[in-house]
């Protein structure tokens, strides 16, 4: 139907994935075997939480920038969000990324605190997990990749050091929720699922 049309049209029209940073932790920069396998296992988690393919009208996962959504036709997808696939090896390859920065970083005295550091801020596949922005709306935009240091829980983070700066945005706040509190934030946060399945039960009200 009109939704299933959309989802095959997308995964065809795929763009071409970025270049891999030599530093910087991209999700994309996984080789392409990894990511279709993330895809794969993403898409099958989402329906498997929705009650089976036909329950799951909007499951994507874009091998190439790795953008993926989740919405259920009969529920809220309830899997967290730190779990789903994507998100949780977004988090294991910043993790990575900042534990080889740690042997990099000039003062080798401190590389024990460096490492340290880096489990603190990446307790992956936990609420305590930094807010993957790998979620998108369809298959064909691009994520984000890189936002706020916050957890799912709404904490503020500290240094990813993951090589990527996000020093604008943790000041600029408007590309964020603005103008909610730090209690509805975290509540926004907790699952990418929620707002996808907002955007389907939109999509079949209109339809
Ligand atoms: C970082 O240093 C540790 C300890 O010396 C070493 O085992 C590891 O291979 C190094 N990693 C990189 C990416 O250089
Ligand atoms: C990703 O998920 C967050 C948290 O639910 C949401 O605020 C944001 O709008 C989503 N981004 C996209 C592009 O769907």
């Amino acid at each position: 139907m009109k939704i299933s049309a959309a989802i095959l049209v997308s995964a065809a029209a795929a763009g071409a994935a970025s270049a891999a940073s030599s530093s910087a932790w991209i999700i994309t920069s996984l080789d392409s075997g990894a990511r279709a396998n993330l895809c794969q296992r993403q898409i099958q988690t989402c329906q498997n939480n929705c009650g089976g393919p036909k329950s799951a009208p909007m499951s994507f996962c874009n091998p190439d920038t790795m953008a993926w959504g989740c919405g259920c036709a009969d529920k809220t997808p309830d899997f967290e969000t730190w779990n789903w696939p994507v998100p949780a090896a977004d988090c294991t390859g910043s993790l990575s990324t900042c534990r080889d920065n740690c042997n990099s970083s000039s003062g080798s005295g401190d590389r024990n605190a460096c490492f340290t550091n880096c489990a603190s801020t990446h307790k992956c596949n936990t609420e305590d997990a930094p807010v993957s922005y790998t979620n998108s709306t369809d298959a064909d935009t691009p994520p984000k990749y890189v936002g706020p240091a916050v957890s799912y829980k709404g904490d503020q983070l500290g240094d990813l050091n993951d090589g990527n700066d996000r020093s604008n945005l943790d000041d600029d706040k408007s590309s964020t929720e603005s103008t909610t509190d730090t209690a509805s934030s975290a509540a926004a946060l907790r699952c990418a699922a929620l707002a996808v399945a907002a955007a389907v039960a939109a999509v079949a009200i209109a339809a």
